[in-house]
């Protein structure tokens, strides 16, 4: 059987672990470059020296790194700050990051022919978008650097794929959640915080009235999208990746149970946010199949 290599960057974070889980399970042997600025070894550490190699680099920094995609099949770009509030505090610190730091990832994988690129984008392109549930063809509207920065990496990803013929994807993420979904952080997504509160016995802080609503997609589901894409014969594209479906918090909160507190609104949170996932359904036959009550309960099985 021929090994199959892919890199991840960011596979050390959240998404990119277990990304990087499944690829193993499924034979691949995987890169990883991180430079471990919000990711961690434990979220690797089950896994053996013979499946994955840990680079600790930064992308962003001139480095070489073409080395390391020799021979590789496909790259998972997940690497990238992704608070919304320190981006707005330091944006020139989230440019760099996310978006030279893809420009030098593309740059290595055109170097190195890779047989598919996979760009982590983000539905917050999207800003307050018209239509619910929205599509790809929605105007872009970024509302804060975190918005900004990983948008114009999209544009480079699909620029690239334009320009020297790659066969670069873009996934436009809605709000994943799953197992080791990241908690240190100081201005985390809605399932991190309740789940820090939930162990620690506190309330669950509600930002707003509670009544917004997002389009949750666990990861598993969103790990299968990804291998499902790099596998297709599909390129220069852009994905809504979520569930689908919208759920509010307050509806998160009664599930998970306990006392709720309220907390004032953010800059540039949108009052509803739902993927209209018709465009991935169709071109790669794939659905979400963890249900949100499901989701949870895993999550806190954990
Ligand atoms: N979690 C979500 O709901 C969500 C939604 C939309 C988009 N995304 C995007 O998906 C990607 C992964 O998100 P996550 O939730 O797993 O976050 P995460 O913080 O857990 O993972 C990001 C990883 O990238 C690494 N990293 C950051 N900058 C780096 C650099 N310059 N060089 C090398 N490594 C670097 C971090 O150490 C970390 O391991 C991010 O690009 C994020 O913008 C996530």
């Amino acid at each position: 059987m021929k090994i199959i290599k892919s890199i991840v960057t960011g596979g050390a974070g959240f998404i990119g672990s277990n990304l990087v889980d499944r690829l193993v399970k499924e034979g691949h042997k995987v890169i990883v470059l991180d430079n471990f600025v919000s990711g961690k070894k434990k979220n690797l550490s089950h896994h053996s020296k013979d499946n994955i190699k840990i680079i600790r680099l930064d992308i962003s920094n001139n480095q070489k790194i073409d080395k390391y995609f020799k021979g590789v099949k496909y790259v998972f770009h997940l690497a990238g700050l992704a608070e919304i509030v320190p981006s707005i505090k330091n944006p020139k610190k989230y440019f760099i990051n996310n978006v030279l730091g893809t420009l030098n990832v593309l740059e290595a994988a055109k170097k190195m022919r890779v047989k598919k690129f996979i760009y982590a984008a983000s539905s917050s392109c999207y800003g307050s978008p018209k239509k619910i549930p929205t599509s790809e063809t929605e105007r872009i509207d970024t509302k804060h650097p975190y918005a900004f920065t990983k948008f114009l990496g999209e544009e480079a990803v699909i620029n690239y794929a334009k320009f020297f013929k790659m066969p670069n994807i873009s996934c436009r993420f809605f709000n994943v959640y799953g197992p080791r979904l990241n908690t240190t952080g100081q201005y985390g997504a809605v399932f991190s915080n309740f789940l820090t509160q939930k162990k620690k016995k506190r309330s669950l802080t509600i930002v707003g009235n509670g009544k917004q609503t997002r389009d949750f997609i666990h990861v598993e589901d969103l790990t299968s999208a990804f291998i499902k894409l790099a596998r297709s014969n599909l390129k220069n594209k852009i994905y809504n990746l979520g569930s689908g479906k919208e759920t509010s918090i307050n509806k998160i909160a009664d599930i998970i149970g306990g006392k709720k507190i309220f907390i004032p609104k953010r800059p540039g949170d949108p009052n509803r946010s739902c993927a209209n996932i018709s465009k991935i359904k169709k071109d790669i036959k794939w659905k979400p199949k963890i249900s949100i009550i499901e989701g949870i309960e895993r999550l806190f099985q954990s």
